[in-house]
This record gives structure tokens, sequence and C-alpha cells, in this order.
């Protein structure tokens, strides 16, 4: 997973889709931005990005096959690009995205493809950059950047970008019905009205009772459910009907729009992502969760096998 891969002279990255299996709002920030306290896990549900160097210029080209994903500077890959750019003397690059993952979902499919490129960009140009260096490049392009720098099962805290790996036990699959519309982030914070109750306490990082709670359901939640519910009113009686028999939890995730059900095994699953279909609104996709990857620093020798 994120290993850049050299295929028919592109260099390819797959870069997957997250969901929230818990997201709190602890409160709001001086910079605008709020504290979360998350449970972030990746699933197999891609984007895939190819790479082809161009030495004869020195900008970015993109084509996306989806129509409403920019491809001038406010894509992420080109903002990877514009950060990366002056560490290497050729860095001409045409880039074909192929977008799986719905966008304004809360899938986080533009940070995962962000994760993505910088990645990819390092493998490319042979940049020796640090751990600590890669993870300032993802804090810099947004919140869920970092976390698609391990994947896996993570509690992610501050802006999103404080990430502490927990144990990705049980292993979980989900339905995840996109209800065919898209969500802003940045609106759905700013409606964001904190409860008179406050937020819970922190979620535990310890491994035994994260296991536990994500094995019974309860550590499943969405603070942010309540104010979008209110606003795209389909979208609560359509979470509702995820609850089906052997489902651990069904919840939205991160912002919107995307619903999912958890299950512990695919056959449950199965059977509700073909109802969901055939109900028609949107799309529906079985994802299974992924275990956490490295990233490892690019050393002088290229790893084997990828030439
Ligand atoms: O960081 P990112 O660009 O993904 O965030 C998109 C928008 O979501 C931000 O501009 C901000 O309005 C909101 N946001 C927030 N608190 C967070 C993450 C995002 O208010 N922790």
């Amino acid at each position: 997973m994120m290993r850049p891969r050299w295929e028919a002279g592109c260099l390819v990255v797959r870069t997957p889709a997250k969901i929230n299996l818990y997201l709190e709002v602890l409160g709001k920030r001086a910079d605008g931005f709020h504290e979360l306290d998350m449970l972030n896990q990746a699933v197999d549900l891609f984007d895939t990005i190819r790479f082809a160097p161009r030495p004869d210029a020195d900008e970015i080209v993109i084509h996306c096959d989806d129509p409403g994903i920019p491809t001038d500077g406010r894509n992420l890959v080109a903002k990877a690009w514009g950060l990366l750019r002056d560490r290497t003397e050729a860095p001409g690059v045409e880039v074909w995205i192929e977008k799986r993952i719905p966008a304004g979902a809360g899938l986080a499919g533009g940070s995962a493809d962000a994760a993505g490129a910088l990645v990819a960009l390092r493998t490319l140009w042979e940049l020796d950059l640090s751990g600590e260096e890669l993870q300032a490049l993802a804090e810099a392009m947004g919140s869920d950047v970092p976390f698609f720098l391990r994947g896996g099962r993570a509690v992610c805290r501050g802006r999103g970008e404080r990430v502490i790996p927990v144990a990705d036990e049980p292993p979980l699959w989900f339905v995840i019905h996109w209800p065919g519309f898209s969500i802003s982030t940045r609106e759905v914070f700013e409606a964001f009205e904190m409860p008179l109750t406050g937020p819970r306490a922190l979620l535990s990082i310890c491994s035994q009772e994260l296991v536990a709670r994500v094995r019974d359901g309860s550590a499943f939640f969405n603070r942010l459910e309540d104010g979008v519910f209110a606003r795209w009113r389909r979208l609560e009686g359509l979470r509702r009907a995820l609850v089906v028999d052997g489902c651990l939890s069904a919840r939205m995730s991160g912002s919107g729009s995307a619903l999912y059900a958890a299950f512990l095994s695919r056959d449950a699953g199965d059977e509700l992502a073909r109802v969901v279909r055939e109900r028609g609104a949107g799309s529906a996709f079985l994802a299974r969760g992924l275990p956490g990857w490295r990233v490892d620093r690019f050393g002088k020798e290229r790893s084997g096998g990828d030439h």
C-alpha cells in the first residue's frame, strides 16, 4: 500500500480511502480548526495515480477521469508537487488520476492522493526525506494527510495530524454507501455547534479496551452526524437502512456524505452491498480494513523488482 511501483514507464501508486470509526469534536481552536479525537481505518477502496517523468518540461500536467476534480493548482497532487519541486533538477511530470473514492464523501480521497503523491514523487526523484520532513509536508497539505503515511487503524488527534497507530483487531469489513452527492467539510465544521453536554472523555488508546469496544460496537460514534443529518434529512434514513443482522454499527464517515455499516465478516456485508445497490441511490462498495504500512525512508538503493 502506498508503495509506488513502475509499470510501463509510469510510477504507479494506489491510495486507499479512510473511514472514521469514531469522531469526537473536542472544541474549536484559535486557528479556526477543530480539535478532534478520531479512530480512523484505511480500507481497500483505491484511487490509482500514475506519474510519468517529463524531463523536457518543468511543469505538472494532471489528467483525471472524474470531471468534478480540479486538475489545476487546486489539486492536492499539484500541491505536493509544488512543495517538492525545488528539490530536483527535472521536475516535469505528467499525472493520471483514476478516481474510485467518491469526493466530498468524508472518505479522505483527496488527502490520500496527496499522501500518495508525496511518496511517489520522493521515489521518482530519489529524494532523501526523513520521516519528520514527510510528516511536516503532509500536515501542510491537510489534516487527514499524515494518517495515510501509515494507514491501518489509528487514533488521530489535534486537527487529525497526530497519528497513534493501534491494533487493527478485530479485522473489519464495511459496506460504504455513497448517497450520490457531496458535502463540504469546511461548511460542516463552520455550522457545527458544540452540544451543551460537552465532549466525551478521550478515546482510550489501550489496545485491549479499544479492541473490545470495536468488537461490541460501542466504539462507533460520529459527533458530526446530528448537524449533517439536520441539514441533509435523507441521510439519517439511509443510515438506518444499513443496520442489518451482524452489523456492529452504521455511521457517517467524517463530515459525510458517505455512510457505512461495519461487520466482522465479509458474508453479511456482501448481501447488504447488493441490497443498497439495488435501491439505486448513489453507489455501494464492499471494503476491507487494511493493515498499516511503512513508508520507508528512501535510501540510495532502490528496492528490487520495481524496475
Ligand atoms: O485540513 P483540511 O483542508 O482537510 O480541512 C478542510 C476544512 O475542514 C478546514 O478548512 C476547516 O474548515 C475544517 N476542519 C476543521 N477542523 C479540523 C479539520 C478540518 O475545522 N480538525
